[in-house]
Parts: structure tokens; C-alpha cells; sequence
């Protein structure tokens, strides 16, 4: 019953703000009050948010990530309505929200209040907890828009191996456990040889250093190999990727961890008929977005998979993480209690 989660909103509270300019940001944890909150339909107690390689840049001299200082940092939220202007959404009401602007020009969910317009709220589907959405975040969101866009053009369990880069990062390790739950065959890539058994945990079928297909010879055609590529990482491993993607096979390309620019030729595309998909998950349209988060809640969740893929954090953790998860030093998922 809605009325008993009804929160009281706090008079002052706790949220992780950066400060300065985009040459030189610094971040504080800082005590504010509903007043200083943005303008908006929904007031939220966040109960948790979580830690995403986009916090990382927000941080990061001349990302230009944040729009304007100070910024309540955090791109994902996961908490209780206090108060809603919108009819659609009440006191009580357990919600999540990702992307659009918040945390980046608009007040994030590093804060144990937020207040936001009342389109970029998602009610918590039925079947997840909380944590569970956090436990995905927008990392997670990416992985689901990843298969369900590769699914759409035609990928199925019986059209071969999908190949996921970065897969002890966010985005990766659950895009392996998701296609894991669905029953793909999976292959992980990963330059860490040692996190072969997580990978495995999660349900890679195969793991492989990025060297396996990075061979420096970059033909344009190579042996077909992955029906489907969950790729966050982009960059030259991309470019080494498409040549090996079967006919008619899709890559959804949806990071830059590895970079940004990539050289290809046309042969995948025009010869194999191979589909390389922009994923966004920051505009993503909201019927896509709770059609998402609906499977994130049941064919796409992954069963048993949360405790191994997430670590724990508090506020006062979040500086480190953010520094960390741009070298590559954060395991899976970072969930923050606030
Ligand atoms: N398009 C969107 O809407 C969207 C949404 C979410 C994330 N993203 C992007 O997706 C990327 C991954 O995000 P995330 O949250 O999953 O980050 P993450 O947790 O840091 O994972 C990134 C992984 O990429 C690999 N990697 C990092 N640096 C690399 C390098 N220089 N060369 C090759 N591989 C490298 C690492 O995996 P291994 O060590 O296992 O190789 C790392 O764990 C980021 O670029 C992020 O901005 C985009």
C-alpha cells in the first residue's frame, strides 16, 4: 500500500557536489536543503544510486560532462516519492530514474533527496527491489537496450555467439549475465586474464583477451564468428571486431572506454550485410525505456547473478569510486546506499 512508504522529507540532507569549473572540478560531500533543490514535479528520498564510468568523466578535467557548477553528481536514482505534482505519480511511490540530465545539468542522485521532472520518472517495475535497479543503473539499462536493439534485428539463441567487450565493467558484466539468463552462448572479452572465473560465474561460455581479435592485421573480411557484440569499449577493438561479425549479424556500440575513433572499411556492411547500432540510453524514448526495465524485471533478470556483480558503497565511498572507475579498478557494479 502506497500510504505506508510515505517518507518525510528531511530537513537537511547529504549529496555529493562538484564545484569549480570544467578545468578543475572538485567534489565535496555537502549538506543542502529542499530549497536548494532544482525546480521539478517529484520529490524523492533516494534510497540508493550507483556508480557509472559517465560519474567518472563528470569529474575529470575538461570532460565537459557537467553543464554548470556546482552539480549534484549521480546519473541513476532509486528511491521513494515524497511529493508529486504530477497525478501520474504519489507519495509512496518506489520509482527509479536514469539519464536525461540528471547529474549533469540538472541535480543528481549522489544526494539523499532529488526532485525531478515528473517525465523522466519510471515506477519500479514489479519483480525488482530497489537495490536491484541500482544493481543495474544505467550500466545495466545499456546492456538490456544493447540485446533488445540486437534482438530486433534479428538476433536470436540459435544464431551463434555473442561476444561482449569490457565484460568485467558495468555495462559488460551484465550484458554477459543477461544474455547468460536468456540462453545465448557467450563469449566475454576482458584484458584481465585473471577475472576468467567471475566471467564465468556471470556465464560466459568463453573468455578471450581482446589480443585474440586485435591481431594488427585488420583485413576487411575475416572468418565469421559472432552473431551478435555488446560492445562499451569502441575504439581500434571495434574496428577489429566488424570484419568477424557473421552475415547478417549486428554490433550495438553503445561506449568509448577504449576510444573514440575507429578506421573500417565498408565490406562488413555492404558484403555481410552486418548492422552497427548507436545505443543511447541518456534520450532513450520512455515507451522503450519502461519496455526495457519491464524485461530487466523478468526474462532479462539475472537470476542469482546481483551479489556477484555488485559491491556496496556509501556517499562517503563515492570520490574513490569515481577516480577508479576510470582505471578500470571497479569490478561490475558499484551500488550506493544513501
Ligand atoms: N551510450 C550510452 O548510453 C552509455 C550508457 C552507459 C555507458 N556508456 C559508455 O560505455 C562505456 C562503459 O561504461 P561502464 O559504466 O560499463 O564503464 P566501466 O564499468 O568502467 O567498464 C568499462 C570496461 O571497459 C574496459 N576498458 C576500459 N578502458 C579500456 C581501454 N583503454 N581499452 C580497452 N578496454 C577498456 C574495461 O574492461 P576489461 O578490463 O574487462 O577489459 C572496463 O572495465 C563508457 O564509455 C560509458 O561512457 C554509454
Amino acid at each position: 500500500m502506497a500510504g505506508l512508504k510515505r517518507v518525510e522529507p528531511m530537513a537537511r540532507f547529504r549529496a555529493l557536489v562538484a564545484d569549480g569549473n570544467e578545468d578543475a572540478p572538485a567534489v565535496r560531500i555537502d549538506e543542502l536543503t529542499l530549497s536548494d533543490l532544482p525546480a521539478g514535479d517529484v520529490t524523492i528520498s533516494v534510497s540508493y544510486s550507483s556508480v557509472n564510468y559517465k560519474d567518472g568523466l563528470a569529474v575529470s578535467p575538461k570532460s565537459r560532462v557537467v553543464r554548470r557548477y556546482p552539480m549534484v553528481l549521480g546519473i541513476d536514482l532509486a528511491g521513494v516519492v515524497i511529493h508529486s505534482t504530477d497525478r501520474r505519480l504519489h507519495a509512496g511511490d518506489e520509482v527509479l530514474v536514469t539519464g536525461y540530465d540528471l547529474g549533469v545539468s540538472h541535480f543528481g542522485g549522489f544526494s539523499q533527496v532529488a526532485r525531478v521532472p515528473a517525465e523522466w520518472v519510471v515506477p519500479l517495475p514489479k519483480g525488482l527491489t530497489l537495490r536491484d535497479a541500482m544493481a543495474f543503473g544505467t550500466a545495466g539499462f545499456t546492456a538490456a537496450l544493447s540485446i533488445d536493439r540486437m534482438e530486433q534485428n534479428g538476433l536470436g539463441t540459435d544464431a551463434g555467439p555473442v561476444l561482449v567487450t569490457g565484460a568485467t565493467g558495468g555495462v559488460g558484466s551484465l550484458a554477459v549475465a543477461i544474455l547468460s539468463q536468456l540462453g545465448y552462448e557467450v563469449t566475454a572479452s576482458s584484458r584481465k586474464e585473471g577475472e576468467a572465473e567471475y566471467l564465468r560465474h556471470l556465464g560466459a561460455a568463453v573468455t578471450v583477451t581482446p589480443d585474440s581479435f586485435m591481431n594488427g592485421e585488420n583485413r576487411p573480411l575475416r572468418g565469421e564468428i559472432w552473431a551478435g557484440v555488446v560492445d562499451p569499449v569502441g575504439g581500434e577493438s571495434l574496428a577489429s571486431i566488424l570484419p568477424a561479425v557473421k552475415y547478417g549479424g549486428s554490433v550495438a556500440l553503445s561506449g568509448l572506454a577504449g576510444g573514440w575513433r575507429f578506421a573500417t572499411t565498408v565490406h562488413p556492411f555492404i558484403l555481410r550485410g552486418v548492422n552497427l547500432l548507436g545505443i543511447d540510453s541518456v534520450q532513450c524514448p520512455m515507451d522503450t525505456r519502461r519496455r526495457i526495465w519491464d524485461r530487466l524485471a523478468t526474462d532479462m533478470k539475472p537470476i542469482g547473478k546481483f551479489d556477484l556483480v555488485t559491491v556496496s558503497a556509501t556517499l562517503d565511498d563515492v570520490p574513490e569510486m569515481l577516480s577508479k572507475i576510470l582505471k578500470s579498478e571497479v569490478r561490475g557494479r558499484v551500488v550506493v546506499s544513501l
